[in-house]
């Protein structure tokens, strides 16, 4: 089968999206694998019920010249619920072009869509599937150089074969990326925004159309804005100035910034109250925080402490960044991520006071699109790129 995907490797999550039935469609895992020493054994699960749940229990065999160590993996939430050594990014900076983790989990994910796609359509197990691939994705632009780029490019370019563990049986997804685009995030972002619907402009003109009447209100209307782009992730937070939709050159950084960093800080503070284990991960601190229960509670209100402090220093970083990046010449701040949306209470008045003092504006992207502006924006630009009728 031919596929066209966008993939947003994140330190919290990979994201895939793909059109359906004309709809953009999304896939995400938590971005952690782990590496297994012997093959699982099966569970006695019914097929039905492991292809409804192949997402949540990826099990898989990887043989790539991509990745420094083939072999059998847990991958996403199933890695993460496993007990064993886990990788996930660590939160480091620089590291999205050459770890075998971005890899590993957007094959696992390729692998397990088309298996889906396939079961669905016959209803029966193939032994092995074919896909053929073009994909763009994207690096922060901190990391971004032509060669960088093209470092992941060639990774990706080529042949990997993905086993999936079904009970007992085993199905081979032989991926063939025809082309793959790596780009910045910066611009995928912005992509996205441009390519968007107009509703993502709503909190925006819900601020400001009282105090301004003329202010744009249509996505267009920012095509040739000069912006400052905060997008606050997990591992890391990146500024980057755009033009229109290209980062330019040299103005951009990342910083070792986001909610995973307020999360270590409240599972070290957990750490100190209650007896967890050493493995404790940041994304079992993210499931905790759902719960409803007295842990779930003692989980939430150090994340509150933790949090307001991060959120300090990332108002600190962005005054800073549009001082000396941008230097104070920017008509907008962009702000998503998934750390736009847990920040936010304790971010955003402090941020628009400092934007009135300035003379500029915030736009505030809503919850809806904060974290898929990246998985929309490579893919808007592999349609743009690949499907050019
Ligand atoms: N409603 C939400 N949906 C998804 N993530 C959220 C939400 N609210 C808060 N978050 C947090 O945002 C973080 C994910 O942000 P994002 O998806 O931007 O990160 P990422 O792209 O995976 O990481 P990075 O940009 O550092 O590589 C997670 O730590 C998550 O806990
Ligand atoms: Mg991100």
């Amino acid at each position: 089968m031919e596929k066209v995907f966008g993939i947003d490797i994140g330190n919290a999550k990979t994201e895939i999206a793909y059109r359906e039935n004309g709809e953009i469609e999304f896939v995400r895992q938590p971005s952690v694998i782990s590496h297994l020493p012997r093959t699982p054994e099966s569970t006695d699960m019914g097929t039905d019920q492991i292809i409804e749940n192949l997402y949540d229990n990826l099990t898989v065999h990887i043989s790539s010249p991509a990745i420094k160590r083939n072999g059998d993996y847990y991958v996403g939430k199933k890695a993460m619920q496993h007990d064993g050594i886990k990788t996930n990014m660590m939160i480091s900076l620089g590291g999205k072009s050459t770890h075998d983790l971005p890899l590993i989990t957007s094959l696992s994910l390729v692998a397990a869509k088309a298996l889906k796609d396939s079961y669905n359509k016959g209803e029966s197990l193939e032994k092995s599937i074919d896909v053929n691939l073009k994909l763009a994705t994207a690096i922060p632009s901190s990391e971004y150089s032509k060669q960088s780029a093209k470092n992941l490019e060639d990774r990706f370019n080529g042949k990997h074969l993905v086993t999936l563990y079904i009970g007992e049986e085993h199905v081979l997804v032989t991926i063939k990326i025809e082309h793959c685009k790596v780009t910045e995030e910066g611009r995928t972002a912005m992509l996205a925004f441009l390519d968007s619907e107009n509703d993502i402009l709503k909190d925006f003109i819900n601020g400001y159309k009282d105090k301004d009447k003329s202010i744009p209100r249509e996505t267009k209307d920012f095509k040739n804005a000069r912006t400052l782009h905060v997008d606050i992730g997990d591992g890391t937070s990146e500024f980057v100035v755009i033009e229109g939709v290209n980062p330019v050159q040299g103005l951009s950084k990342g910083k070792r910034l986001g909610v995973g960093h307020a999360s270590d800080l409240a599972i070290s503070l957990l750490k100190d109250q209650i007896n967890i284990s050493d493995k404790f991960t940041r994304q079992q601190l993210q499931e905790w925080l759902k719960r409803k229960n007295e842990k779930g509670q003692l989980a939430r209100d150090l994340m509150k402490e933790a949090t307001f402090g991060q959120a300090q220093t990332i108002l600190e970083e962005i005054q800073l960044s549009y001082q000396e990046l941008a230097s104070s010449d920017v008509d907008y701040i962009f702000v998503h991520g998934g750390g736009s949306i847990t920040f936010r209470p304790d971010l955003e008045e402090e941020l628009k006071i400092f934007a009135e003092n300035n003379r500029f504006k915030i736009v505030w992207i809503p919850k809806k699109y904060a974290t898929t502006m990246n998985s929309r924006g490579t893919f808007h630009l592999a349609n743009l790129i690949f499907n050019k009728n």
